[in-house]
């Protein structure tokens, strides 16, 4: 097919290994001739990727699927299509088959790669379709992304989770964890440097098991050797770490490398060793800051984010005590928390000591004010530092502004000068926020 007129429109919830897929679906729709369209009313192909990590999640695209059967009303030809982690329940798929008659597609993750040929069926039959698989099916191809940025871009080098935390859904949705060859890693970032990208982020569930189904000399300390060696790539980061398979080689590897950045994300989950255990998280509190502290030991400038649960069941306040207590003995930069949320299908929903909704609001509130005044702490102590920023565009709120990152990922925005897009510089921090700083351009690195 090559029509010139056809749009797409995708809408993606969830985590990076989500919108990296999107990427991977844009650029199989574009290379069937569709074009990308913010506007719903003018896409002729819908498509929703789904998360499923928490019920707030799920509901969010039972509003969206809603909202949508309008516009299939307007035109027959309209092709919506759903897939994602949510597509990996059957509950969700039956639900949404059923009661959502407006939906042409259901696909899940494993599959992606035949979205062409199940929009081409359906164009053709005007059908609605299912294909959903539980693992993935022979080799998988590399598929082309349309990238958002044009400097920085994701790249996948771990598939799926082995870890199976007792409150997490994402190793029924996502599969056994696989590994790409550290060869098709590399092939695929010099390609990306080509067409320009100076920074990359690895993604995967845990990129310390990076390697674990191959053979024994690659790792994720040797992959990260290998793209370190890529001439014209400035900056190289990855996420996420798990505390429990953290090595210290990873530290030692990078306080070698100039281009990657001195950033962990160690989602830590809790400060209660009773959570932690009844979470199979598989590291103690003692561990994790001990870890923390080594991190600092070595790199001094490290950035350090975090994940955390609120209200798992059995927390007491106890329990929670001990969480705030690690929050300041961290000094986080940044954390991400969320409110236990039960999955079905996972050990910690059939729990009986759920902690009602209040507690478990209450709790979320008291750690999110404790760690944003950390957070503005930790931004106030880079005032008059110089740090090296990477510039990618300008501000998205103030056009007269450039916005980039610093080796530790925090948003720095300078006074706009158009040729600094792309461009690695110095710039002095001059003022904190909690979230964001700003500075000055002091110089031009490369
Ligand atoms: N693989 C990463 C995290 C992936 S999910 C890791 O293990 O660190 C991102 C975060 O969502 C988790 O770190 C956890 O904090 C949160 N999360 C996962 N399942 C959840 C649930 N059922 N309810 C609430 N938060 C959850
Ligand atoms: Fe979920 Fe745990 Fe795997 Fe992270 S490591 S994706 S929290 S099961
Ligand atoms: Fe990511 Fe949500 Fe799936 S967090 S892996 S999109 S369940």
């Amino acid at each position: 097919m090559n029509d010139n007129n056809k749009f797409y429109n995708i809408i993606t919830y969830g985590c990076q290994m989500n919108e990296h897929d999107s990427e991977k679906l844009a650029g199989m729709l574009e290379n069937m001739g569709y074009q990308a369209t913010n506007s719903l009313d003018k896409a002729d192909i819908i498509l929703l990727n789904t998360c499923i990590i928490r019920e707030n999640a799920e509901l969010k695209v039972y509003g969206k699927l809603g909202s949508l059967k309008p516009l299939k009303e307007k035109k027959k030809d309209l092709i919506i299509g759903i897939g994602g982690c949510m597509m990996q329940h059957d509950e969700a798929v039956d639900e949404i088959y059923k009661k959502y008659q407006h939906v042409d597609l259901i696909f899940g993750t494993h599959n992606i790669h035949h979205l062409p040929d199940l929009i081409e069926e359906i164009s053709k039959n005007r059908n609605r379709l299912v294909e959903v698989w539980d693992e993935e099916e022979g080799l998988i191809p590399d598929l082309p992304a349309r990238r958002d940025g044009d400097y920085t871009a994701w790249v996948s080098i771990i598939q799926g989770c082995d870890n199976f935390c007792t409150y997490c859904i994402v190793p029924y949705v996502r599969g056994r964890e696989r590994s790409r060859s550290i060869s098709a890693i590399v092939t695929e970032v010099k390609k990306l440097v080509e067409d320009g990208v100076k920074e990359i982020t690895l993604l995967g569930q845990n990129v310390n098991s990076y390697g674990k189904d191959l053979s024994e000399k690659e790792n994720f300390a040797e992959l990260l050797k290998e793209l370190d060696k890529i001439e014209n790539l400035f900056r190289i980061r990855f996420m996420t770490s798990h505390p429990r398979d953290f090595s210290l080689e990873i530290v030692d590897t990078i306080s070698k490398s100039t281009k990657i950045c001195e950033q962990f994300h160690l989602p830590v989950q809790s400060g209660s060793d009773k959570l932690l255990k009844a979470m199979n998280r598989g590291y103690t509190r003692s561990y994790y800051l001990k870890l923390i502290e080594s991190i600092k030991e070595k790199m001094p400038e490290a950035a350090i984010s975090t994940d955390f649960i609120v209200g798992f069941p059995g927390e007491t306040e106890k329990d929670f005590q001990a969480t705030l207590s690690l929050v300041k003995e961290c000094s986080f930069d940044m954390a991400y928390t969320f409110i236990y949320s039960p999955r079905k299908g996972t050990p910690a929903a059939r729990k009986e000591d759920q902690i009602k909704d209040n507690v478990k609001k209450e709790r979320l509130e008291r750690l999110m004010n404790l760690q944003n005044e950390i957070s503005y702490l930790q931004n106030k102590k880079l005032i008059g530092t110089k740090q090296e920023i990477f510039i990618t565009g300008e501000s998205k709120n103030n056009s007269q502004r450039l916005e980039g990152r610093t080796r530790g990922n925090k948003l720095v925005f300078i006074d706009k000068t158009p040729d600094l897009i792309g461009r690695l510089v110095e710039v002095k921090i001059l003022e904190a926020k909690s979230w964001t700083l700003d500075g000055k351009l002091s110089k031009i690195i490369k």
